[in-house]
């Protein structure tokens, strides 16, 4: 399926696997049901597909795996209402519908020697997971990789397994925060932006790429700009609802932005002439 084909036909996909990672998070491998299609279906980390849960209706979804996957996509997907809870209680063998892939991604190509600082929260890990994993799978391309992650308690911690296996087998420095205090947490604790001012970072020569809730957006970017970042050099996924995810329904916009078409990735210098809100 390629984003500029029939971009609100849905295509079948089939659920091959369903996996738990929090309480309300759960991971669907899915495969297009076209052979095909599925062969052909390319995307940048960051991007999104349109999920369809067959009688409740479509939500923006960011593919979570990594791009040089042929075989499945990824989808994390947190429970928070009609659509998503739908979704959880799907099962292997069951079809969902995709449209996409849409929207700007990360754009990795262009940090080639670069130190990359990967910055996330709660379930915007999904979407920076996969650029982890394309940026791990050509490690010599960067300089030094970084990974703050923070969620609200060790419960929460998505792909926790997977950022210990990170760290251990590829150098990534990896830093995870839980928001309170908890008994037996070895990590920190407090917000995930707070880490800005204690870690030492390279600004010189580093790019952020970042996603999660607005408010951690918002304080991120400045926390990046008061340690010496330009915002040129930090770039954040936004969330926005959506309906058709290719410009034309005119949910998503800010200002002058539509979220779909050019983000949901955007730069700290296009975020600074926009008006965030907080959540
Ligand atoms: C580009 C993009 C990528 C996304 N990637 C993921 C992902 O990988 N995994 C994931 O779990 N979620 C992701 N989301 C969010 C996801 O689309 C919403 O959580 C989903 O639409 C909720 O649908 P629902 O019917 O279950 O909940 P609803 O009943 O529609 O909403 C539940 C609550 O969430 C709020 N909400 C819903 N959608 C949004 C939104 N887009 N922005 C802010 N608040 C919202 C509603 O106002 C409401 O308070 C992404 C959103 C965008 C725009
Ligand atoms: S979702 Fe319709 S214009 Fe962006």
């Amino acid at each position: 399926m390629h984003e500029y084909e029939a971009p609100l036909k849905p295509e079948l996909a089939e659920i091959i696997k369903v996996k738990s990672e929090t309480p309300s998070i759960k991971t669907f491998d899915v495969r297009f049901v076209d052979k095909k299609l599925q062969k052909q279906f390319a995307f940048l980390p960051g991007k999104f597909v349109m999920v369809s849960v067959f009688g409740y209706g479509e939500m923006p979804i960011s593919i979570s795996s990594s791009p040089f996957e042929k075989e499945f996509i990824q989808l994390t997907v947190n429970a928070v209402g009609n659509i998503s809870n739908a979704m959880h209680r799907l099962k292997k063998g069951d079809l969902i519908g995709l449209r996409g892939p849409f929207g700007r991604g990360y754009l990795l190509q262009r940090f080639r020697r670069k130190n990359i600082v990967f910055f996330s929260g709660g379930c915007g890990l999904a979407s920076i997971r996969s650029a982890v994993l394309a940026a791990l799978a050509k490690k010599d391309m960067f300089g030094d990789i970084f990974l703050f992650h923070g969620c609200k308690s060790s419960k929460e911690l998505l792909f926790g397994k997977e950022i210990a296996n990170w760290e251990r087998r590829n150098s990534l420095n990896a830093c995870v925060s839980v928001d309170i205090p908890e008994k037996g947490w070895k990590g920190h604790t407090g917000f995930v932006t707070d880490l800005i001012e204690k870690k030492p970072l390279p600004v010189e020569n580093t790019v952020v790429l970042m996603c999660g809730p607005p408010v951690m957006v918002k304080i991120a970017i400045q926390k990046f700009k008061d340690l010496g970042f330009k915002p040129e050099q930090i770039y954040a996924s936004l969330e926005r609802l959506m309906h058709c995810g290719v410009g034309k329904c005119g949910h998503c916009n800010i200002g002058r932005e539509y979220v779909c078409v050019h983000g949901p990735v955007f730069s700290g210098s296009q975020i600074e002439k926009m008006h965030l809100e907080e959540g």
